[in-house]
């Protein structure tokens, strides 16, 4: 087996240093708290990048395809919510860029209707943006792709006092990661960046039954499984820990009045776990569970309720042709 612990220590500059301290922070906090909790923003290393794509492809995973359904087919409409002029040039920004299999929909669009605009997607990972921007420039040779690698927030801060109109594109349900209370303070900072009648397309997984939402978390290949498991591989390959990932399990919950997908680990045995990096053994009881995950699902109530105090008005509601989806367009006021 290769040791990554060691070829990475070897590579590590400032930043990565900053990460694996914030890491072990959080990693400490949560399993020190009562219940156990690991963030699900853990997830996303190379595997679990890998593992995401997987899930999205799944025929249970429905939410990449209400999405993109609205993408294909609902794409004049996207485009009317804008509100922008053919002839005034605005910025795309969109956060997280994934592969831009949605997004391509509306800059073909955009595109076809003679729009100026640039696209800026803006992500943290700088080989997500390589692989986006090397697609473009293929499929969409005439759209202007401006990548913008960094935090959310801080390129939006740098980009406050363009003149230029601006739509932020924010899809896929990410921001259901978040609680209600975290969310509205999401969008509150997105509002500060932005100037009166700029855009947000906000795109959230609507509450359905557990007979849709469950399985979506619970797919039959177990993709989902090892998504969520892992976070202890993770743990074990850069914390110098001894999980066996082999005695703990999955369990996604989901209840429709709540309207909340909620994902743990459970350990199905008694046992105790050695984290070298922190110096400290963890004891899980049998069925012990672990939190990592929440994937919030909403209704035109709750995302009122998150923006009350924000700087955006609810323009336009889109829907998929399944009602599974809502892309919602909100403008800064
Ligand atoms: C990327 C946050 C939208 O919660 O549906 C998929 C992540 N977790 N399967 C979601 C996820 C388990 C996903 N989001």
């Amino acid at each position: 087996m290769i040791d990554t612990t060691k070829t990475k220590t070897k590579n590590q500059n400032n930043q990565n240093i900053e990460m694996i301290e914030t890491f072990k922070k959080d990693v400490k906090q949560g399993l020190e708290s009562n219940p156990k909790t690991l963030s699900s923003k853990y997830f996303y290393n190379k595997i679990g990048d890998a593992l995401f794509v997987e899930i999205m492809n799944l025929p249970e995973y429905y939410l990449t395809r209400s999405e993109l359904d609205i993408f294909q087919n609902k794409t004049q409409d996207l485009i009317d919510a804008f509100q922008i002029k053919t002839d005034s040039h605005f910025d795309l920004i969109e956060l997280g860029a994934g592969d831009g299999l949605k997004t391509k929909e509306l800059l073909k669009a955009l595109d076809q209707q003679n729009y100026t605009f640039d696209y800026l997607p803006i992500d943290i990972s700088s080989n997500a943006l390589q692989l986006l921007e090397k697609d473009l420039s293929k499929t969409l040779p005439n759209v202007s792709v401006k990548k913008q690698q960094g935090d959310y927030f801080e390129i939006l801060a740098s980009l406050k006092n363009s003149s230029k109109p601006k739509v932020i594109l924010f899809l896929g349900s990410n921001i259901g990661n978040m609680n209600d209370e975290k969310a509205a303070k999401f969008i509150y900072n997105l509002g500060v960046n932005l100037k009166p009648r700029d855009k947000l397309l906000l795109g959230v997984d609507l509450i359905k039954s557990e007979a849709i939402v469950l399985p979506a978390y619970n797919d039959g290949k177990g993709v989902t499984e090892k998504f969520n498991l892992n976070l202890l591989q993770r743990i074990n390959d850069e914390l110098s820990a001894n999980f066996n990932l082999e005695t703990f399990k999955h369990q996604p919950e989901y209840n429709e009045a709540e309207g909340i997908a909620k994902s743990y680990i459970v350990s199905t045995e008694q046992q105790t776990v050695t984290i070298n990096a922190l110096e400290t053994s963890y004891t899980f009881e049998a069925g012990e569970k672990i939190h990592t995950e929440i994937s919030r699902k909403y209704n035109d109530a709750l995302i009122k309720k998150i923006i009350a105090n924000t700087d955006f008005t609810l323009e336009t509601k889109i829907l998929d042709s399944k009602a599974y989806f809502a892309d919602y367009i909100l403008t800064r006021h």
